[in-house]
C-alpha cells in the first residue's frame, strides 16, 4: 500500500516536472521570437530574423507576391537540416523564419534555388542547382509547392538540353510573364547559357542559347530596353571582380561591358558574389543587388551584401558601397 502510494506521488511529480520543463521551453522559444525592427540595410553586418538567429538563406532570390502582399526570400540553408529555406517579410529588412521548405536529404550538392510564383496555376516552382559532390553531374533541378512556404516536392532533374549546368540565375519579363533561367555551363563554367522555361515554369524549352559570357552567379535585369547580365569569375568561394554584359534580346547576342562595382578596393566585388537582381515594386528603378559574402567557404554564418544598382543616363551599371542604406534611396511609384 505504502510502495503504491509513494509511485502515485512519484508519478504525480514526474508529470508536475515534464510540465513544467515543457512549458518552460515553449516559453523560451516563444521569447527568442521576437519581430526584429531593422529600418536599413547594412551590407555584409549581422542579419537577424524574428528567431533571433542569423539569417541562413544563400545564393538565392526574392520575389513579392501582390495577392498576400509579402516578400519571400529563398536560399541555400547551409544550417541542418541541409536544403533550401524561407523567410518572410512586408519590408524588405525585417524577416520571419518560414523554415527549411525543401530537405536536400540524399541530394549531394543543392545549391543557389530560385523561386518563381506561377500565378495562373497559384503553383511555386523551385529551381536549383543539382550536383554530385565532385560538381560533375551538373544539373538542373526542379521542385514545386502550393504554398510560398513549402513544403517543396522535387519533380526531376537533368541537363538542360543536354547542356552541364552548375550555378544558375533566372529572369521573369513582366511583359510577356516568360521567365530564364542563366546558367553557367560548360567544363568549369567556361561560359553562360540562356534558356527559356516552359509556360508553366515546370521545364526547359529548346529555346537555349550560348552568350559567351563568363561565368558563374549570373543576375538578370532590365532597363530602358536593355538586358543586363551581371556576373561573378570563377574561384569558387573566394570573391572576384564581377562584370556586367548587356543586349537588347534576352538570349543576346550580349556584349561585355566591364566592371560594375565601383571604388572596390579589395577587387572583390565589395567582397561579394552575385546571386540574384531583384527588381523592387512600388519604386522607380529599384534593383537590388543580391550577393553573398562567401568568407572563402560557403558557411551557414555567411553574411549578404545588398546594394541598389543604378544605371547611369549613359545606360552604364554601377554599384556603390553603402554602408547604411534604406529604400528612401528610391522614388516611390505613383499607385495606379
Ligand atoms: C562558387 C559557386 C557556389 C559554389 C562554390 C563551390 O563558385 O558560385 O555556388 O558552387 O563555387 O566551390
Amino acid at each position: 500500500m505504502k510502495t503504491e502510494t509513494r509511485n502515485l506521488t512519484f508519478r504525480a511529480f514526474k508529470l508536475l516536472a515534464t510540465t513544467g520543463v515543457g512549458l518552460f521551453l515553449l516559453n523560451m522559444t516563444l521569447l527568442s521570437q521576437k519581430p526584429t525592427n531593422f529600418t536599413s540595410f547594412k551590407p555584409g553586418g549581422e542579419w537577424l530574423a524574428d528567431d533571433g538567429k542569423h539569417i541562413d538563406c544563400h545564393g538565392g532570390n526574392i520575389i513579392y507576391v501582390e495577392s498576400l502582399k509579402t516578400y519571400y526570400w529563398y536560399g541555400e540553408h547551409r544550417g541542418q537540416p541541409r536544403g533550401a529555406s524561407c523567410y518572410s517579410s512586408k519590408d524588405l529588412y525585417n524577416w520571419k523564419k518560414e523554415g527549411v521548405v525543401l530537405e536536400k536529404g540524399d541530394i549531394e550538392i543543392f545549391e543557389r534555388p530560385k523561386v518563381i510564383y506561377d500565378e495562373v496555376n497559384n503553383r511555386y516552382v523551385m529551381w536549383f542547382h543539382y550536383d554530385g559532390n565532385s560538381y560533375t553531374i551538373a544539373e538542373l533541378g526542379v521542385a514545386v509547392s502550393d504554398s510560398p512556404t513549402g513544403p517543396f516536392i522535387v519533380k526531376a532533374h537533368f541537363r538542360p538540353n543536354g547542356n552541364e549546368s552548375r550555378d544558375i540565375g533566372m529572369y521573369f519579363d513582366p511583359d510577356t510573364r516568360k521567365a530564364y533561367i542563366g546558367y553557367a555551363a560548360g567544363q568549369t563554367n567556361l561560359t553562360i547559357r540562356i534558356v527559356e522555361l516552359s509556360a508553366d515554369y515546370l521545364s526547359v524549352t529548346t529555346n537555349d542559347v550560348d552568350i559567351k559570357a563568363h561565368c558563374e552567379g549570373p543576375g538578370i535585369m532590365k532597363k530602358g530596353g536593355f538586358f543586363y547580365l551581371l556576373t561573378s569569375g570563377c574561384s569558387g568561394w573566394t570573391p572576384n571582380p564581377a562584370k556586367y554584359y548587356t543586349s537588347p534580346n534576352i538570349m543576346g547576342p550580349y556584349t561585355i561591358q566591364g566592371h560594375v562595382f565601383k571604388g572596390d578596393a579589395g577587387n572583390n566585388s565589395f567582397n561579394s558574389q552575385p546571386c540574384y537582381i531583384f527588381k523592387i515594386p512600388g519604386y522607380k528603378d529599384a534593383y537590388l543587388y543580391m550577393g553573398d559574402r562567401w568568407n572563402g567557404s560557403g558557411r551557414p554564418e555567411s553574411q549578404y551584401v545588398f546594394l541598389p544598382i543604378t544605371i547611369t543616363e549613359e545606360g552604364e551599371m554601377e554599384l556603390h558601397w553603402h554602408r547604411e542604406w534604406d529604400l528612401s534611396m528610391f522614388t516611390p511609384e505613383r499607385r495606379r
